[in-house]
């Protein structure tokens, strides 16, 4: 973790949005933001058990760290974490929701849908962030269009529409100030782990060869998501 003030104020706001992301209490998180507030969140019914894994770099295609400074802003960018077949979106709303990087803008989030375990595969991804309003959903959302489901990513991706029973989980990241560097951490909530290797045990066994399971490593890549995806399905 970076020790830069504006990292402390980040961490600080993050904790008091991660506890009470699926609670009616995250309407007042701009005005109650410190430390009294932090101490006396209540916790989401889910849980909020907090998980720590080896840490994981974000690197670029060519391997190079990842500058959160570059990232552009309100754009589905897709990594691996906290396994190799575990997909989490990550996105700088440009705006302060707690999160981290200069603006506490930058948040991610598994990106394994909770009603039933949607998730971005090579060749499709029903589930991406939209920063536009459309039919279904309002602007600035996370939306998995297999069943409209609809989290709020500045809120820690509660569920704000839609059948998921569950926030997606938060992952945590780390952002060092002086050379933008994100790293990943750890992850906080209800993850969909058991139930996602269990149901698509057969194609991630053709797609990752027995290591889907495997941790990430030191490293993980960080692209767009229309990168990753050949169709990003939009609705
Ligand atoms: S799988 Fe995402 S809404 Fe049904």
């Amino acid at each position: 973790m970076t020790a830069d003030n504006d990292s402390i104020d980040c961490d600080q706001r993050r904790e008091f949005l991660a506890a009470c992301s699926s609670a009616a209490l995250c309407g007042f998180a701009t005005a109650l933001a410190g430390g009294e507030a932090l101490a006396n969140a209540p916790s989401s019914p889910g849980g909020h058990a907090r998980r720590l894994y080896p840490a994981a770099l974000l690197v670029d295609e060519r391997g190079a760290p990842f500058n959160g400074r570059s990232l552009q802003p309100r754009t589905n960018y897709l990594f691996h974490f906290p396994f190799v077949a575990t997909p989490c979106l990550l996105i700088d709303l440009a705006r302060d929701v707690g999160g981290v990087g200069r603006g506490c803008s930058i948040v991610a989030f598994s990106a394994i849908c909770s009603h039933q375990l949607a998730y971005p595969a090579k060749e499709v991804s029903f589930i991406r962030f939209q920063a536009k309003a459309s039919t279904h959903s309002e602007a600035e959302r996370i939306h998995c269009c297999a069943d409209h489901s609809v989290y709020d990513p500045a809120q820690g991706a509660r569920v704000v529409a839609g059948p998921a029973p569950a926030p997606l989980a938060q992952i945590e990241l780390s952002y060092d100030a002086k050379t933008g560097n994100l790293t990943a951490t750890g992850l906080r909530g209800t993850d969909q782990f058991d139930a996602f290797f269990r149901k698509y045990d057969f194609k991630l066994g053709m797609e990752f060869g027995g290591r889907a399971r495997d941790l990430v490593g030191r490293t993980s890549q960080l692209q767009e998501l229309t990168r990753f995806c050949r169709n990003v399905a939009q609705c």
